[in-house]
């Protein structure tokens, strides 16, 4: 079951034409010092995954990116604009999954990465990042940085699903087929409202293999810009706070689906003493 239904969800989508030229599908480059609390999580040698600092010793990621990955296969660079070069190279020594993540549901879909030694604080290179205290209201304006897909045509889709799939079934040879961003890539998104959210992400009308649009996420959505695959755990900003943490990107055809980071302060305040 669980293998059709992920099967199920590979099925090409309809990305309407005018979505298809732009691509972080239609960001822009930027440069670390335009989100230095940005992190690359690697995982077995291959950088698969975003997260954010949120703590000298704490890096939040997605649970999609780390759950059945052994503690001693995970890596986080931070200080690099280069999801595979530069900046510091640092073990993890603990990870706390969410106790409720679930990987048919969108909400909960949060891991803390308990770092060996702490990062080494460099302005405009490597800062920690304020976590959000309140929800953002709809429309807000917002900010997401990954290292993800940058095109958005139907059939590189349909592949990246593919290929993310394989990644979720942990078979990391298939890395040296990916064509992520090597730079890092920011898009502007507006935040969306929830119900309309939950009726955006289902995938044929009321069909819905992964569930749990709730308060517990935050989505957004950006015309013709977005997150894609191996944007999780893509740290999603407004006003200089961390917002969210990317669970599953829509590649610019539907919403983006965060955790919503407001809702979940105990438990990040719980696991990061
Ligand atoms: C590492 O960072 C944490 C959190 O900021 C701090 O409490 C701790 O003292 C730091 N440890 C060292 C060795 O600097
Ligand atoms: C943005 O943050 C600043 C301080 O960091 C605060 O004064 C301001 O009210 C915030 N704006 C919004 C819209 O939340």
């Amino acid at each position: 079951m669980r293998h059709l239904l992920l099967l199920l969800s590979v099925l090409p989508q309809t990305v309407p034409a005018r979505q298809i030229a732009h691509r972080i599908i239609a960001g822009t480059t930027v440069e670390l010092q335009a989100a230095p609390w940005q992190a690359s999580i690697v995982i077995q040698n291959a950088p698969l995954c975003c997260g954010a600092v949120i703590q000298e010793n704490f890096v939040l990621t997605s649970g999609w990116c780390v759950h059945r990955v052994a503690t001693s296969q995970l890596k986080v660079r931070v200080g690099s604009s280069s999801r595979s070069t530069g900046g510091s190279l640092i073990n993890v020594c603990g990870v706390h999954i969410h106790p409720h993540y679930n990987l048919f549901r969108y909400d909960n879909d949060l891991a803390l990465l308990q770092l060996c030694e702490n990062v080494t604080v460099v302005e405009n290179k490597v800062q920690v990042i304020p976590l959000a205290t309140e929800t953002p209201s709809d429309s807000a304006e917002a900010i997401v940085s990954g290292w993800g897909y940058t095109s958005s045509s139907s059939w590189s889709i349909l592949w990246r699903r593919v290929h993310s799939i394989l990644t979720l079934l942990r078979l990391y040879w298939i890395d040296w087929l990916t064509t992520g961003s090597q730079q890092l890539q920011q898009a502007q998104v507006k935040i969306l409202n929830e119900q309309q959210c939950a009726r955006d992400v289902s995938i044929f009308g009321q069909f819905q293999p992964i569930q749990g649009i709730s308060g517990r996420t935050l989505c957004t959505t950006g015309g013709t810009a977005g997150a894609c695959y191996f944007d999780q755990g893509a740290p999603l900003v407004v006003n200089g706070s961390l917002v969210g943490i990317l669970g599953k990107g829509g590649c610019a055809g539907k919403p983006d689906v965060y955790a919503n980071l407001a809702e979940h302060r105990s438990w990040l305040q719980e696991n990061t003493k």
